[in-house]
């Protein structure tokens, strides 16, 4: 495994990041695993050397935290790296379970430590951006978090470029802890990041770890037989996220062909092209298979050169804006 420095933080992580979107329980989505096959993939990212682990409270509703937790809790602690987040509503019936208010993110945060069984979580990520609360008291709720010791660092994920310019200027004004990670939606399929997002990151030193690299499955098989799949049936957010827009067909089609001739998978192909982009630190994969992630691993050993890398971009067409408001 390769390791790489998380942003600004000094904190050391594997190039990839075990996402645990699909662990927990399948009654919340089809293709979620329950607690003793998730546990297969969980052991196997760590004896892969995968140190580092996403996680939110509102995956499985809770039930992702609660296996991760008690797989790790077979392992030496602090040889993990756990990041979760909070902002999505936990209890319909209670409005003060979503939303980055102090209310909501210091009781959302407790839940989580207490469902992962852990004092501190490394990484403390706010899932959306609220338009209901000044960032201002989320960025102090988090710094006190800090202070506290419930979280080592606070991360965001998917919102505008200007939104996270504001925070990061609040930080810097207020002297607040800041978001030292960006966890956005960025593959082969979708690079609208790369307008602004992207080069914000890049100069403030923000690590980078984006969320769907295979486009939700879509860059791991030919189009057609995606929608085959029961994700591809079942995974709505695969359907509303344009990657059958603009040249994604296309791509897709390149994808295959350039694996063809590497003798890769397509999926080993679209992860060496995230992997080979300089403003990531991590993707986070998402599988619910030890074959495809001991694929994932070897991904990190293909080498792309930049023809290649032009080759697979240049269909790709601006397509609408996806992953959050
Ligand atoms: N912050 C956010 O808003 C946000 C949003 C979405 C996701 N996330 C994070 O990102 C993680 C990954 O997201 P994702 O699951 O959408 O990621 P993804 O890696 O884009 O897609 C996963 C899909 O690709 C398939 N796949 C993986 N490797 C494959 C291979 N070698 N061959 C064929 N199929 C393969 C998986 O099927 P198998 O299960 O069969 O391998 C699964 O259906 C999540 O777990 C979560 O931690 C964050």
């Amino acid at each position: 495994m390769e390791y790489t420095t998380l942003g600004s933080t000094g904190t050391e992580v594997s190039r990839l990041c075990l996402g645990c979107m699909s662990f927990g329980t399948s009654e919340w989505r089809d293709w979620v695993l329950d607690e003793p096959e998730s546990r297969d993939i969980i052991e196997r990212a760590i004896d892969l050397g995968i140190n580092f682990f996403d996680t939110a409270n509102m995956y499985s509703r809770g039930e992702s935290e609660r296996v991760l937790g008690n797989v790790l809790a077979d392992y030496e602690r602090d040889s993990a790296v756990v990041a979760t987040k909070g902002y999505f509503q936990m209890d319909d019936s209670n409005p003060n379970s979503g939303g980055l208010s102090r209310k909501a993110l210091e009781q959302e945060l407790s839940n989580s430590l207490e469902r992962l069984d852990m004092d501190t979580v490394d990484l403390y990520q706010i899932h959306r951006w609220d338009y209901d609360t000044p960032v201002e008291e989320t960025l102090r709720t988090l710094d006190d978090a800090v202070r506290r010791g419930d979280i080592r660092y606070p991360g965001a994920s998917s919102m505008w470029a200007h939104q996270f310019a504001d925070s990061l200027r609040v930080s810097e004004r207020e002297r607040l802890e800041r978001f030292e990670t960006m966890q956005n939606h960025y593959n082969l399929l979708y690079r609208e990041e790369e307008r602004e997002m992207l080069p914000l990151c890049d100069r403030e030193g923000v690590g980078v770890m984006p969320w769907s690299p295979l486009a939700r499955g879509y860059l791991t098989r030919p189009h057609e037989e995606f929608e085959a799949t029961t994700r591809g049936q079942s995974d709505d957010y695969a359907r509303e996220h344009p990657y059958f827009e603009g040249g994604g067909r296309e791509v897709n089609e390149r994808v295959q062909e350039l694996a063809d001739e590497l003798d890769a998978t397509m999926a080993q192909v679209a992860l060496a092209w995230l992997l080979h982009k300089e403003w990531v630190d991590t993707p986070i994969i998402g599988t619910t298979s030890v074959e495809h992630l001991e694929q994932a691993v070897e991904a990190l050993d293909i080498d792309l050169d930049s023809s290649d890398v032009a080759w697979l971009e240049e269909p790709y067409e601006a397509v609408r804006v996806s992953g959050h408001e």
